[in-house]
């Protein structure tokens, strides 16, 4: 569908009022919409309008929201990369809305967004985030302790903390999970992201829930159906080293040493 064009390449006063040249360049942003009160079908939507490339994807879908169509439905909160709520399909790649600069994705091309795979979608770029969050739930993602109640803090050293200071960065966007072609064939699988929320307590030397945990992992839904394919490391916003955490889980489960 063709819309208007927002033209903000002339500054304010006219061309003359600034020597400096305009930011803004015209691009296109080709979105996978759907609604299920309208129709069945998912369909790609064009929207044509002016941006500055040192504007974010999340900032241009505000921009087509407020002035263009508001029915357009997407997830954001914290809008700086710290919630996880703006993980979408930005290019065929998994990304932080929030945290993708235009001139970093090729704005000479039609730039696609849709709603990140796997996931059910229900409304647009929004999906089913449940089953994502049920395998997070499953995994314990809490400390578990047996008696021994400290009198002050439970204390740990600095080399312990560091053993498991990766996976704490998770945020839960999902980006990993849903660019994890397991989890597309088959959504039981627990994904990347359960995973890694069972690594932080796992190796944490103050936590005593690790065999449960790692027994919820031995499932046939669990840390064996990896197939070591990387897609997760390379989606995840917070730059964690998603596959390895899942091999040291794997390894955990053969020496039940971690
Ligand atoms: S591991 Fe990374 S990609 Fe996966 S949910 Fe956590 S922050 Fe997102
Ligand atoms: S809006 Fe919170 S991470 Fe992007």
């Amino acid at each position: 569908m063709a819309t208007p064009v927002m033209d903000k390449s002339q500054p304010e006063g006219g061309a003359d009022a600034t020597a400096e040249a305009s930011p803004y360049i015209t691009a296109v942003f080709r979105i996978r919409r759907f609604n299920p009160e309208v129709s069945d079908e998912a369909h790609w939507e064009d929207f044509r309008l002016e941006i500055d490339p040192k504007e974010r994807v999340l900032d241009v879908l505000h921009k087509i929201k407020w002035e263009l169509d508001g029915t357009l439905t997407f997830r954001r909160s914290c809008a700086h990369g710290i919630c996880g709520s703006d993980a979408m399909r930005i290019n065929g790649r998994n990304r932080l809305a929030c945290k993708t600069l235009i001139k970093d994705i090729s704005p000479e091309k039609p730039i696609t967004v849709e709603p990140i795979k796997g996931l059910a979608v229900q409304k647009d770029l929004i999906v089913d985030m449940e089953p994502f969050f049920q395998a997070y739930r499953d995994v314990m993602p809490f400390l578990i302790t047996k008696g021994n109640e400290p009198t002050r803090e439970r204390l740990q050293s600095p080399e312990d903390r560091e053993r498991f200071d990766d996976t704490t960065k998770c945020i839960l966007c999902a980006a990993c999970t849903s660019s994890c072609p397991v989890f597309w064939v088959d959504g039981q699988y627990f994904g990347p992201a359960a995973i890694v929320n069972a690594h932080r307590f796992i190796f944490d030397s103050r936590d005593e829930g690790g065999e449960q945990r790692l027994e919820v992992l031995n499932d046939r839904d669990g840390v064996w159906r990896c197939r070591t394919v990387f897609n997760c490391t390379e989606a995840c916003p917070r730059g964690i080293q998603v596959t390895k955490a899942i091999q040291e889980v794997k390894r955990a489960l053969i020496t039940r040493r971690y």
